[in-house]
C-alpha cells in the first residue's frame, strides 16, 4: 500500500509541474495566434487611436488592398483614408460607439493610386497599450454594389422595354389569373392602365369569344411548352370583339412544375379586316371573271360559230355547183375545210370556257366529256371515279369543282410528265371531296413551300383553286413528292349558291 501511495506522490508532482507550464505555454501560443490572425486575417484590419484618430496597427490585407505601406498607414490618421466629403460624416461618427460590436454601414475610402471603393465598416472598442482604441473591420463592397448596380440598370431597362412595349405583355397562372400586365395590353382590351384591366378581368379565360379556342391553346402550351401564333376573338371592356394573335410559353421551376404562363398579345384586328376585304374582293373577281367566260363562251357559241357554221354551209353548196373551174374548186374546198376546223375550234373553246353540261345536267356528266377530250388533246389517260348516285349539287359548287379539275389536269399536262391522271369525287351528307391525282415528278420543294407558307409567288392556278375552295368555306391541301401530287378539295355542302 505505501509503496503505492509514495509512487503516487512521485508521479504526482512532477505532473502537476508539466500541466502548469502546458497551459502557460497555451496562453502564450494563443496570443502569438491572435496576433498571426490579425495580421494574415484576408480581411482588411486595422487599430487606430480614439483620440488622434492615428493608425496604431494595421494588418497585411489592409496594406495589401489601400496600397499604402506599413509605415505609412501607421504615419496617417483614418481621416486621410476618406475623400474630403466623407470626413465631416466621420466625425459625426465617431461617438456613436456602443458596447460590443458595432456595424457602421457603408463608407468612402481612397486607396493611394486614388481609385475610390465602397467599405462596410464593423469595429469593437479596445484597449491597445493603454490606450482607448478602436479595432476595425472593412470590407471592400464595391463589386457587390457595381454587381447590384448593373442588375438595377438591367431591372429597369427590361421594365421600361415591358412597359412602353407596342405589344401587349402578361403573366398569368395556369388557371387563368393575370399576374403582370402592361400597359399595351390593358389599351388593347380597352382599359385606363394595367391596375385597371387586372381589378375588372379576374380570369382571362373569360375574354375569349370561343371557350373552345382557349382549350385548344392551353392544349398546345401544355404539350409543347409553347404556343406561337395563335388567333382568337375576344372581348373587349365595351364588349366589342377584337380579333388578336397570341404566343405564349410555361414557365418552369426546376423540377418542371408550371409556375406560371407568359406572353404576348397584338391586336390584329385591322389585318382581319383587310384579309376579310381581299377575300370579299377576290371572290367577287372570280364570280366576274366566271361570269364573263360564260358571257364569251355563249357569244362564241350563238353568234361566231353560227356564223362560221353558215359560211361554211355556203360554201359546200357553192363547191357543189358544177360551174367552177377547177383552180377556184380547190380554193373552196379548202376554204371549207377551214370554214369547218374554225367551227369545231371555236365551238371547243366555248365549251372549255363554259361547259353548258355542266349547268344542263351536272358535274359528273360535264367532267365526263371535258376528261374525254382532255385525253384526245393530251394522250394522257384519266380514270374517274363519282358515286354511283350523284345528286346535284348547288351550281357555285359544281362551278368550283369543275375548274379545279380543269386547272389540275392542264397542270398534270404541262408539269408533272405523268402519262395517268385520277379523279375521285365523293359525297357525304354535309361534304364533297375531290381529288384528282397523277404519277409525275411531283411539284418542287420551294413551289409546295411557299403553297403551305400561305401562297405567295405561285402560278394564278394553284392560288386561284385555293381562293375559289375558300370562297365557300373548305380547304384546299397539296400533297406532292417524287412519285406524284395529290390535290385535294373539300368542300362542305351547306351554304354555296346555286
Ligand atoms: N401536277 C403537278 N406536277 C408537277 N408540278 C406541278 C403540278 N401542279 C403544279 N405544279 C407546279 O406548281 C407550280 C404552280 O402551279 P400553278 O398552276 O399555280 O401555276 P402554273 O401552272 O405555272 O401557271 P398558271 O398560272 O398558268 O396555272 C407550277 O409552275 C409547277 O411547277
Ligand atoms: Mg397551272
Amino acid at each position: 500500500m505505501n509503496g503505492q501511495s509514495s509512487f503516487k506522490a512521485a508521479t504526482k508532482k512532477p505532473g502537476a509541474r508539466i500541466g502548469r507550464e502546458r497551459v502557460e505555454n497555451t496562453l502564450r501560443i494563443s496570443e502569438e495566434q491572435y496576433r498571426v490572425l490579425f495580421q494574415i486575417n484576408p480581411q482588411p484590419m486595422w487599430v487606430y487611436d480614439l483620440e488622434t484618430l492615428q493608425f496604431l496597427a494595421v494588418n497585411d490585407a489592409a496594406i495589401e488592398h489601400h496600397g499604402y505601406s506599413r509605415e505609412e498607414l501607421l504615419a496617417m490618421t483614418i481621416k486621410d483614408l476618406r475623400p474630403p466629403e466623407e470626413v465631416p460624416r466621420l466625425a459625426e461618427y465617431l461617438p456613436r460607439a456602443g458596447e460590443g460590436l458595432n456595424l457602421w454601414g457603408e463608407w468612402r475610402h481612397r486607396k493611394k493610386d486614388g481609385t475610390e471603393i465602397n467599405v462596410e465598416i464593423t469595429f469593437h472598442n479596445i484597449t491597445w497599450l493603454g490606450r482607448p482604441s478602436r479595432l476595425v473591420l472593412v470590407k471592400d463592397i464595391t463589386d457587390h454594389k457595381r454587381a447590384l448596380k448593373a442588375l438595377e440598370d438591367a431591372e429597369q431597362k427590361f421594365r421600361s422595354i415591358f412597359e412602353n412595349a407596342v405589344v401587349g405583355m402578361f403573366q398569368t397562372t395556369e388557371e387563368g389569373r393575370l399576374l403582370t400586365a402592361n400597359l399595351a395590353l390593358a389599351r388593347i382590351y380597352g382599359y385606363e392602365s394595367p391596375g385597371d384591366l387586372m381589378r375588372s378581368v379576374n380570369n382571362i379565360n373569360k375574354l375569349y369569344v370561343d371557350p373552345p379556342g382557349r382549350a385548344e391553346f392551353l392544349r398546345r402550351l401544355s404539350e409543347r411548352g409553347a404556343a406561337w401564333g395563335f388567333e382568337a376573338q375576344h372581348y373587349r371592356k365595351d364588349g366589342s370583339v377584337i380579333w388578336v394573335l397570341e404566343s405564349a410559353r410555361a414557365v418552369r421551376d426546376s423540377t418542371g412544375k408550371v409556375l406560371y404562363f407568359e406572353g404576348s398579345v397584338q391586336s390584329i384586328t385591322d389585318r382581319k379586316r383587310a384579309e376579310e376585304t381581299l377575300r370579299e374582293l377576290s371572290g367577287r373577281v372570280l364570280q366576274l371573271q366566271d361570269e364573263e367566260r360564260r358571257h364569251l363562251a355563249r357569244e362564241l357559241h350563238d353568234s361566231t360559230a353560227q356564223d362560221l357554221s353558215i359560211m361554211a354551209r355556203n360554201l359546200r353548196r357553192l363547191s357543189e355547183s358544177r360551174s367552177l373551174d377547177p383552180g377556184v374548186d380547190k380554193i373552196l374546198s379548202e376554204t371549207l375545210e377551214m370554214a369547218e376546223k374554225c367551227t369545231r375550234g371555236v365551238r371547243t373553246l366555248s365549251y372549255l370556257l363554259h361547259p353548258p353540261l355542266l349547268d344542263e345536267v351536272g358535274l359528273v356528266c360535264a367532267l365526263g366529256w371535258y376528261v374525254r377530250g382532255f385525253t384526245q388533246r393530251s394522250g394522257i389517260r384519266v380514270e374517274v371515279v363519282t358515286p354511283t348516285e350523284y345528286r346535284r349539287l348547288p351550281g357555285e359548287l359544281e362551278r368550283t369543282l369543275f375548274r379545279i379539275v380543269q386547272e389540275s389536269l392542264t397542270n398534270v399536262h404541262r408539269h408533272s410528265g405523268s402519262r395517268t391522271a385520277s379523279i375521285e369525287l365523293v359525297l357525304d351528307t354535309d361534304r364533297v371531296k375531290l381529288e384528282v391525282r397523277d404519277e409525275g415528278r411531283g411539284i418542287p420543294c420551294e413551289t409546295l413551300k411557299k403553297f403551305h407558307a400561305g401562297g405567295v409567288g405561285l402560278g394564278v392556278g394553284v392560288a386561284g383553286m385555293r381562293e375559289r375552295v375558300r370562297q365557300l368555306g373548305g380547304r384546299l391541301d397539296l400533297e406532292s413528292n417524287g412519285s406524284g401530287t395529290v390535290v385535294r378539295a373539300t368542300l362542305p355542302l351547306q351554304g354555296a349558291r346555286a
